[in-house]
């Protein structure tokens, strides 16, 4: 009779946790659009995260990006180097159909903030 007491407090402190946690966790979205030819052209990469999260671009898109889009109600920025150190480049939801030369198939990181 105790012991059972004990479950079903333990149980009901489990099931109140469970969606403050899910309430909390920041939900992965649509940020920015990457393409491997101006124009936004050619193979397209879709990012999906949070905001004001670095990611590395995936292995065929990293120096291989010509065009740029973020997604409505956001601004991106693409970095030369990796984790988003050194010169970026932003852009919005209009992008840039033809990347500026010095980051022009040279982007390999990137990342979004509210606009
Ligand atoms: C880089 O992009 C070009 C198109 O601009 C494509 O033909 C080529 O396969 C891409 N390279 C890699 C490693 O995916
Ligand atoms: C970027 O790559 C594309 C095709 O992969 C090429 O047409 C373009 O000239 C390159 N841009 C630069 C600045 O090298």
């Amino acid at each position: 009779m105790h012991y059972s007491t004990i479950l079903i407090a333990l149980a009901a402190s489990v099931a109140s946790a469970a969606p403050t946690g899910a309430t909390t966790a920041a939900k992965d979205q649509e940020l920015i659009q990457l393409w491997q030819d101006q124009k936004f052209l050619g193979l397209k990469f879709t990012g999906s995260g949070v905001v004001d999260k670095c990611f590395n671009l995936p292995g065929d898109f990293t120096n291989n990006v010509s065009s740029a889009k973020a997604k409505p109600g956001f601004r991106c920025t693409i970095w030369v180097k990796k984790d988003c150190k050194d010169t970026g480049f932003s852009f919005d939801e209009a992008g840039n159909k033809v990347l500026p030369d010095w980051i022009d198939n040279k982007s390999k990181s990137w990342k979004c903030n509210n606009a």
